[in-house]
């Protein structure tokens, strides 16, 4: 690559690279032909060392905010914690720099909704309703001049994919229940009993009904009302990644399969990451699983009055990772699929 090559790539750094989520976005980062990848960093109490012992090529630097500006990147990921998000986005658009945030940190609208579902008061409020949902799928001119992007959740990715398509038809006075499984990587990295060999190897468990913080994002973007009894039950597999969603919706008319399929096909026949089965074939995980994919199937009931959908994908990549990169290359102009196939 010649001089002007790299002077005209984007100059990217990662907070948090040494993440689960941060390392996949660092592999994929690092082979994207417009990027400088300039910085990676750790938290600030972890020594300098390689983002993973699967990636030795890249270092991670324990983070703090003169390193970061002095590595001088025009757009930088949060892979990080929420609070760390929360507190770290702000400073980092009043540098100038653009955000591209993993976490939960901006993605519900009301201020009100983060001391109850995340535990903590935003202290720029104001940054909410600027923040871009990056359901990448769902954006269209918003993400070209975006200066801050809150990636979508793994749990919700699945569930909007499956029925953003269908909204016109979903009788609201009936339960929609979106019946979600993730992989243990979901949780992070961090060492917790419940996560452990121990505890996961031959068990699988439901947790956190009614208090799971993916609830509300899910019901914000769904976009069906207030009333609308949406039911949402996050389970535990014992499996290291990947999400599988069932989800029982009922109709306000009976549908074919063909009105189903014409809605999924108005809604993805031009998006590259989201492939929808033909009617009555049904998802796996391991068909997703290292891919920036998302998969949908579909199973009419009741002489077309419900439906069962399920829906699959990688919760680092098309729940994180790749998703997030997918924003990036909408915001800065490049095509949505460079470095992700
Ligand atoms: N895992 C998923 O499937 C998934 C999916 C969608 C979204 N997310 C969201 O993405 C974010 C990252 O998730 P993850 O699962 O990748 O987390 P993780 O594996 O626990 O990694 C967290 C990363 O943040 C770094 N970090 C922690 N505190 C920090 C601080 N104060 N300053 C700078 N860096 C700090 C950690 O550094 P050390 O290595 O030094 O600890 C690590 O690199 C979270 O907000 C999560 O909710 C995760």
């Amino acid at each position: 690559m010649n001089e002007s090559n790299v002077k005209s790539r984007k100059r990217v750094a990662i907070v948090g690279a040494t993440g689960y989520s941060g390392a996949e976005l660092t592999a994929i980062m690092a082979r994207h032909a417009e990027v400088e990848l300039v910085a990676l960093f750790s938290s600030s109490s972890t020594a300098r060392g390689p983002v993973t012992p699967t990636l030795p090529q890249f270092i991670a630097e324990p983070f703090s905010i003169d390193a970061l500006i002095a590595a001088q990147p025009e757009i930088v990921f949060l892979a990080t914690p929420n609070e760390v998000s929360a507190g770290l986005a702000p400073q980092l658009l009043d540098l100038g720099m653009r955000v591209i945030d993993l976490s939960g940190a901006f993605r519900l609208e009301e201020p009100s909704m983060y001391p109850t579902w995340y535990g903590f008061d935003h202290e720029r409020p104001n940054l909410l309703g600027e923040a871009v949902y990056g359901l990448t799928e769902y954006c269209n001119g918003e993400l070209k001049n975006a200066r801050l992007v809150a990636n979508p959740g793994c749990y919700p990715t699945s569930i909007l994919l499956a029925l953003r398509p269908l909204t016109f038809a979903i009788d609201r006075e009936q339960p929609v229940i979106c019946d979600s499984k993730s992989g243990v990587s979901g949780a992070g990295k961090k060492a917790d009993v419940n996560f452990s060999f121990a505890e996961l190897f031959g068990n699988f468990k439901a947790y956190s009904v009614g208090q799971h913080r993916h609830e509300p994002e899910i019901r914000q973007q769904l976009h069906l009302g207030d009333r609308a009894p949406v039911v949402f039950v996050a389970h535990l597999l014992p499996v290291h990644r990947g999400i599988l969603s069932t989800i029982h919706i009922g109709f306000t008319h009976p549908m074919s399969e063909q009105q189903i399929t014409d809605a999924y096909t108005r809604a993805y026949d031009h998006a590259p990451f989201v492939r929808v089965l033909p009617a009555g074939q049904l998802p796996e995980l391991k068909n997703v699983v290292n891919t920036p994919r998302a998969e949908i199937g579909f199973q009419l009931l009741h002489g077309g009055r419900r439906a069962v959908i399920v829906s699959v994908l990688d919760n680092l990549l098309k729940g994180a990772a790749s998703q997030a990169v997918q924003n990036f290359n909408r915001m800065c102009g490049f095509p949505e699929t460079e470095a992700l196939i």
